[in-house]
């Protein structure tokens, strides 16, 4: 990451609450095979955070990223707008392009909080993450 990592000590409360909401999530990761276990969470724009965890599956395209689950119940639940998403993973890995196109769906310039499971954290966000990205405006749904 281009970001300078941050000690996960010295970070804000609200960012530390979110990320031991993804970490949590991450211990319920159902990664049986890649043994790569992902946690995420979402502030959604009232203050309510919503997690989600990879789920693999024996027919490997069906797998869903952490990150989407995440948005996705937070959708479900009658979210439609965020502040910020956490995500860890044992290296700290950032968001795969499907889970920020998912993302920019809802929140064009999220803040991210990147985490390792040694205690690093990079903040971003996804406009640097994703520029230029397929915008939703195109099928008029910008008002939704
Ligand atoms: N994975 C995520 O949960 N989020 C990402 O952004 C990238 C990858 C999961 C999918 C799969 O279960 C495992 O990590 C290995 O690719």
């Amino acid at each position: 990451m281009k970001a300078e990592a941050i000690a996960v000590q010295t970070l804000s409360p609200a960012w530390r609450e979110l990320l031991d909401a993804a970490s949590q999530a991450r211990e319920r990761a159902y990664a049986p095979y890649s043994r790569f276990a992902v946690g995420a969470a979402v502030r959604a724009a009232g203050g309510k955070v919503y997690t989600g965890s990879n789920v693999e599956n024996a027919s490997s395209g069906l797998t869903v990223c952490a990150e989407r689950v995440a948005i996705w119940q937070a959708v479900a639940a009658g979210e439609r707008e965020f502040t910020a998403l956490a995500v860890i993973t044992e290296p700290g890995a950032t968001p795969c392009g499907a889970c920020r196109q998912v993302m920019i769906e809802f929140a064009a310039g999220l803040p991210i909080l990147v985490a390792d499971t040694a205690g690093h954290a990079w903040l971003t966000d996804l406009q640097t993450l994703l520029p230029d990205a397929f915008p939703r405006v195109v099928y008029g749904a910008a008002s939704e």
